[in-house]
């Protein structure tokens, strides 16, 4: 088949079609007619499909003859996003479609998990996080991609994700070629839950613009300690992980909080998690303020050096000029 072709159509394989709802797919369905050709449309979105009709499309789909519109892809990405593993083995979709698809399966997933912080959807996290950590193992440099998926909504789940997302490109290239699976997943682990504990702290005190009181500062930094002890109900463990919530806030110069750290006392994942925490919130709209573009927030960043590892915001600096962050399509479905 042409290039142009494939720019157009998505051919849907018999996993990607286990993943649509089974009585009405999600989008318009197209047949390849190799008689004369052809595409044509086989089945309209939402419509119902009977039991043989099912039947018939999951056989054009094994004989690799099922299309979709490539634009329709978001529709159904949050039904690929619930079955992830499969992103291992498709061939179909382009990096930046996989890492939109990485997007919205995490800020689902973390929204779930903020809502219910219990151990049985904590396995689910960790199931997609270590997919997502193979899928970059395999190839480092699809890390890339990840940074153009960046959204600017601020919910906590858009937060957590836009952070691992931004931690995972500085853990890459900081590691370069000795990146490892584990060290991918407990990096990911530590950054998508380093405000946990925000979950504990009213949401009117978390959207104040101005005007905190003493009382609704220690109430926010107070998610550190609430935080870490949901850790341990968890019976999470891992040093990267406590390391990067007790320290995310702690400023090289002593400025941080809880424990006014200095930057010779801060571990390197708490370092990191420090510098993709700060980007992916001034990346944010809040509710007082519009958000900064990457590079007025990389800006900042390095106005502010002596609160951050100057090695990780160089490594920044760097990630930023290779890749298009924020370039692509918003993950809004
Ligand atoms: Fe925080
Ligand atoms: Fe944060």
């Amino acid at each position: 088949m042409t290039d142009f072709f494939e720019e157009i159509y998505l051919q849907i394989s018999a996993t990607i079609l286990e993943s649509f709802p089974k009585f009405r797919p999600p989008v318009d369905l197209y047949v390849f007619d190799s008689a004369v050709g052809q595409v044509k449309k086989f089945h309209k979105a939402e419509a119902r499909l009977d039991t043989d009709g099912q039947a018939e499309v999951a056989m054009i789909a094994t004989e690799g003859r099922l299309f979709l519109l490539r634009d329709d892809y978001r529709i159904y990405a949050s039904h690929l996003s619930k079955r992830l593993g499969m992103l291992l083995v498709e061939e179909g979709f382009s990096p930046v479609e996989v890492a939109e698809i990485f997007f919205l399966a995490f800020r689902d997933r973390m929204e779930q998990f903020f809502e219910q912080p219990q151990k049985g959807m904590l396995e689910l996290l960790v199931k997609d996080i270590s997919v997502l950590a193979e899928y970059l193992w395999i190839d480092p440099s699809r890390v890339e991609f990840l940074t153009q998926t960046l959204d600017k909504e601020y919910s906590l789940a858009v937060h957590s994700t836009n952070s691992m997302f931004i931690g995972l490109t500085l853990h890459v290239h900081a590691a370069g070629r000795a990146v490892e699976k584990d060290g991918l997943a407990r990096v990911a682990l530590g950054l998508l839950l380093h405000d946990l504990g925000m979950t504990q702290v009213p949401r009117f005190i978390r959207d104040k613009q101005h005007f905190l009181v003493r009382r609704d500062r220690e109430s926010i930094e107070n998610h550190i300690d609430a935080g870490l002890k949901m850790l341990q109900r968890l019976k999470i463990a891992d040093p990267v992980v406590l390391e990067c919530m007790r320290q995310h806030h702690e400023r090289n110069d002593g400025s941080g909080y809880p424990d006014r750290r200095f930057g010779k006392d801060i571990s390197m994942a708490g370092k990191l998690c420090a510098v993709a925490d700060s980007f992916s919130a001034m990346i944010g709209v809040r509710p007082y303020r519009s958000s900064k573009d990457v590079a007025e927030a990389a800006i900042a960043l390095i106005k502010d050096k002596r609160k951050y590892e100057p090695t990780l915001i160089k490594l920044l600096g760097e990630a930023l000029a290779e890749g298009g962050w924020m370039n692509g399509a918003k993950a809004s479905v």
